[in-house]
């Protein structure tokens, strides 16, 4: 599915996000806060978007992803990227290789989320961090039920208008609606090993951004 949609993946998510994904990358990339010369592994990293910014300050970043259709996009965008294949539940990666692991908008995709949590701390360094950036449930009843109506019957139009492929983000309203809440997602990567876990909301919680150390 993300093969097929790769090709206009960017300019989607802009649009069906109304923008307010390059307001989430950049609060990811806060969070991450990644020094120049660390090595940071991008998991699910699509067409390589959020590596790019990290690449260009510095950060030695390893864009990995399932997809190849996604991977071929972003090699044609950024070809000094070193995109990996791989799979979140099999990592490619020796252990400890990371200072840091980054996954926007892709835990979500993996039908084992705590196999991939605990493949995820086996390539982290001990003290390193996670930094995961998903779709989660608005904290305010009102918005809540305002999205949830858009999810469901705003969006797949939209995504009609502007993709080849609107399956796909039919696909992506049910994941979203089926996604654990912030708290329960805590919980999973607490119990995955993590420590120091903590999370904060953006955009109200449409969106939520977790953290965690490698003891
Ligand atoms: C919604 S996209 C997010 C891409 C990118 N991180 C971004 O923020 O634009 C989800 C990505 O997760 C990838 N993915 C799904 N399952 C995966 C898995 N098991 N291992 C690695 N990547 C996976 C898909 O191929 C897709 O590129």
């Amino acid at each position: 599915m993300f093969d097929a949609v790769a090709h206009r993946y960017d300019v989607t998510n802009d649009v069906i996000s109304l923008g307010q994904d390059r307001q989430w990358r950049k609060a990811t990339l806060a969070a991450l806060d990644a020094q120049p010369g660390e090595t940071v592994l991008d998991l699910a990293t699509g067409t390589g978007t959020s590596a790019e910014p990290l690449a260009d300050a510095g950060v030695r970043v390893v864009p990995c992803d399932l997809s190849e259709g996604m991977l071929a996009v972003g090699y044609k965008r950024r070809p000094d990227l070193p995109f990996v294949a791989g799979d979140a539940l099999h990592l490619p990666f020796a252990d400890a290789s990371f200072d840091a692991v980054t996954m926007s908008f892709g835990l979500r995709n993996v039908p084992d989320v705590p196999a991939a949590l605990a493949e995820i701390q086996r390539v982290t360094k001990p003290g390193g961090r996670l930094v995961i950036c998903e779709f989660s449930q608005p904290t305010w009843k009102p918005f809540r039920s305002v999205y949830m109506n858009y999810l469901t019957r705003a969006l797949p139009p939209l995504a009609r208008a502007v993709s080849k492929e609107p399956d796909a983000y039919v696909y992506l309203a049910e994941t979203i609606r089926e996604w654990p809440d912030q708290h329960a997602l805590g919980i999973m990567i607490k119990r995955a090993g993590w420590t120091q876990v903590a999370y904060r909301n953006l955009s109200g919680g449409i969106v939520a951004l977790h953290r965690g150390t490698r003891p």
